[in-house]
């Protein structure tokens, strides 16, 4: 809901839990004022509200003799150059060369549908009347700053993102656009959460205090990056799983992002998302507009838990489009690391055969199936059948079809071989900086998706093949970040677009393809877990989550993306693990892997019988927790920020009626008590629950309270004492 006070100059956005609210002041500045517990009638809170004193050092505007300074203001969308030293929400060059802004309110405007973005993820579906344009302008630039602010109650989360438009009659060069900016005051000692990583290592939650200046996170590799993820925290020192408060902010975008934190000198904090503004800048011509990525940002006042599960409320409710949202995915198997590049006809039909026999449904053929490509080196743009190893596509889809199975193909639609057709036929396709030596990684080099002919060409050619196999799912890879950026058609002035231009260019191809393919599952993927975001998420529902398939050092990545992604976007397999020697039973691979989007990911012809028992079981156990685990809850019961030598969590359905607890022991430790105790949360206390044990008579399996169980906690008896042991339990309402 959005209360409009004070003669249109107080805002009041509320959620359920939340309350925002920031204010229109006598001069034009936005004042930031609260974000936090829900308050009920604010009406009298600019009676006293913080006015400071001008400090030492801070400049002022002589002819505002009522601002209390723009440097000590909190402020909703900073300027630039006009009186706040704090990082700036936009700056612009005009067209005197001046680099100045300084955004003033002029009007707002209640709307009851929420204004899309044009070519970018935006989320949708709240309720009617939820949206506010603030309407802002810099007189002396020429420049109108419209944000957007809309509010989707049931989850506590609101979004926000800026458009910028050129109201002066000669071109302006913005230099940097935030998505958002946040301005908190009055809290001691926050600390932050990032999620840090590298290939196999994606998603690390790491929690440091904050210090006096600028952290900023992000990514300046073109695409998300396994480095960071773009998303942030805000904690307060003693926030738990379950206790104290935490503001989670996320970027609804794949490029280049930027989470930048500064605590000033007065101990305030600035939080600001939005395009990384290294390798940014954008020519503005006059009446052209810019529209920001959108970003999420959310309150809890009960831990880290009740913050991951309003974001992923907030993601599978008004964010993730495909019909695939909210619906079982079919258990996959992904040959890749079965047989690398070393496969033809015969062996995926091998392992498709044993696949149908074991209940899983959907083969996919990855990396290899085009061009001539028997290794990384060639191929990549060449998307038709490398026919001596495969023969022809659909044949092989129909195949695989007649098993009753669905069939998945690899691309990696953005990247181009020196050694294929495409760049023999297009070598001007390419980002490099002509007469500058370009650099390769993995021996590729990237398709300029700034170039419209260029997402046609792809659209073309996949759309192709799609509908002539008839294929089901694709996985969408991206092998390496962007480095010798410069397209050739652009002009000179306009080369700090091409960063920005190439994402739009990836999302128009996913956006065709989702128009002529509404029901393909498409996959997400960046060599791994490289471009997991929620601006990918906007376009497809399940994104690969780590080349790391070692189930043990997939609790601290799928721990960690947990913080902001849902569980049901996590692909998840069961593999032989080549990225680590580590051995773990079968059983807890897959019970690891049935936390996300369950597959396999190894050569299933050389199973044992014991693990193709196994697996049945498993397969089972996924197609009856998946709704539990991927549409309810979601509730970590370990401290998701170190390796804990027991790991533990928990998913409780939406209606109460149903919990999955896992318990996987990392590591056993000489002399240690061997039972963990688990709560197992968000189960109605006055209802009873069933421990689900198929291997006896359900009227003598064990029944408890449901605040037993979340008070006291279940004790783990059958997990076994070996290192990488693991159980799963299933609990069932019966009143
Ligand atoms: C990336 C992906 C893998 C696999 C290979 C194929 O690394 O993350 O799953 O598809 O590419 O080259």
């Amino acid at each position: 809901m959005i209360d409009i006070l004070s003669d249109g100059r107080l805002f009041h956005l509320k959620t359920r839990h939340t309350s925002y609210v920031f204010f229109a002041n006598p001069v034009g500045r936005l004042e930031h004022i609260y974000y936090g517990k829900r308050i009920e009638d604010v009406a009298s809170i600019l009676c006293r509200h913080g006015r400071q004193y001008p400090a030492s050092f801070c400049p002022m505007r002589q002819d505002e003799s009522s601002d209390q300074g723009p440097d000590i203001l909190p402020q909703e969308y900073s300027g630039f150059n006009s009186g706040d030293m704090r990082i700036a929400a936009v700056a612009a060059t005009g067209p005197d060369g001046a680099c100045w802004t300084d955004p003033r309110f002029v009007s707002h405007r209640l709307t009851d549908t929420k204004r899309p973005l044009n070519g970018l993820p935006h989320a949708f579906g709240n309720a009617k009347g939820e949206n506010l344009e603030i309407t802002c302008r810099d007189a002396f630039t020429g420049l109108e700053i419209i944000l957007l602010y809309s509010v989707f109650e049931e989850c506590d989360t609101l979004t926000r993102s800026a458009i910028i438009t050129n109201l002066s009659p000669a071109p302006i060069q913005l230099n940097r656009v935030m998505s958002g900016q946040l301005d908190v005051m009055g809290k001691q000692e926050l600390e932050m959460v990032d999620f840090q990583g590298s290939w196999c290592r994606e998603r690390t939650a790491e929690r440091v205090p904050l210090r006096h200046g600028l952290q900023a996170t992000g990514s300046t590799r073109g695409a998300t990056g396994h480095v960071n993820t773009a998303a942030t925290v805000l904690c307060e020192k003693t926030t738990t799983e379950t206790q104290g408060e935490a503001f989670g902010f996320v970027l609804e975008y794949s490029g280049n992002h930027y989470e930048g934190i500064e605590l000033t000198q007065f101990d305030m904090v600035r939080v600001q998302l939005g395009i990384h503004p290294d390798f940014f800048s954008w020519k503005l011509e006059p009446g052209a507009s810019f529209e920001t990525p959108e970003m999420a940002m959310t309150y809890s006042a009960e831990g880290f838990g009740l913050m991951s599960r309003n974001l992923h409320d907030f993601m599978r409710g008004h964010l993730i489009r495909s019909p695939w949202n909210g619906k079982r995915r079919p258990i996959l198997i992904n040959n890749w690391e079965a047989t690398f590049f070393d496969f033809n006809t015969q062996k995926i039909l091998d392992i498709a055969r044993v696949a149908a026999t074991i209940g899983i449904e959907m083969l996919v053929l990855d990396d290899g199936w085009f061009g001539h490509r028997d290794d990384d080196r060639t191929s990549l743009g060449d998307w038709f059948e490398f026919r001596s190893k495969i023969g022809d596509m659909k044949e092989l889809a129909d195949s695989i079809h007649a098993l009753g199975m669905k069939f998945g193909l690899w691309f990696e639609p953005e990247m181009i071989s020196e050694d294929s057709e495409l760049y023999r036929a297009h070598p001007d396709w390419v980002l490099c900086v002509p007469n500058r030596p370009r650099c390769y990684g993995r021996t590729q080099l990237i398709l300029d998706f700034s170039r419209p002919e260029v997402v046609q060409h792809l659209y073309d050619v996949m759309a192709g093949l799609i509908a002539r196999a008839g294929i089901d799912y694709i996985k969408w890879d991206m092998n390496r970040n962007m480095s010798d950026i410069f397209s050739s058609p652009l002009p000179a002035d306009q080369q700090g677009e091409v960063p920005h231009r190439y994402i739009l260019g990836v999302y128009a191809l996913h956006e065709r393809l989702i128009q002529t393919f509404p029901n393909l599952l498409i996959e997400g993927c960046s060599g791994g877990g490289g471009r997991f975001d929620a601006g990918m998420l906007y376009y497809l529902p399940q994104i690969w989550c780590s080349d790391n398939t070692n189930a043990i050092d997939r609790l601290r990545i799928q721990a960690g993306t947990s913080m902001i992604y849902p569980v049901a976007s996590m692909g998840a397999h069961i593999s032989t693990q080549h990225t680590t020697a580590r051995f773990i039973p079968f059983e807890t691979r897959g019970n690891v892997a049935m936390a996300g989007t369950f597959g396999y990911e190894l050569d299933l012809t050389k199973l044992t019988e014991e693990e193709k028992a196994t697996a049945i079981r498993l397969n089972a156990a996924y197609h009856r927790y998946h709704d539990v685990i991927s549409e309810g809850d979601y509730y970590r019961l370990t401290d998701a920020f170190r390796d804990n030598p027991v790991e533990a969590w928990c998913c409780t359905s939406k209606d109460q009626s149903q919990a999955v607890l896992t318990v996987v022991r990392r590591t056993h430790f000489g002399n240690v008590l061997n039972t963990p105790i688990f709560p197992v949360l968000g189960l109605d206390p006055k209802r009873h629950y069933r421990l689900v044990n198929d291997a006896v008579p359900s009227e003598k399996q064990q029944v408890f309270p449901g605040d037993l169980l979340a008070n006291m906690g279940l004790w783990c008896q059958e997990l076994g004492h070996n290192d990488c042991d693991s159980i799963v339990y299933f609990f069932e309402a019966i009143d």
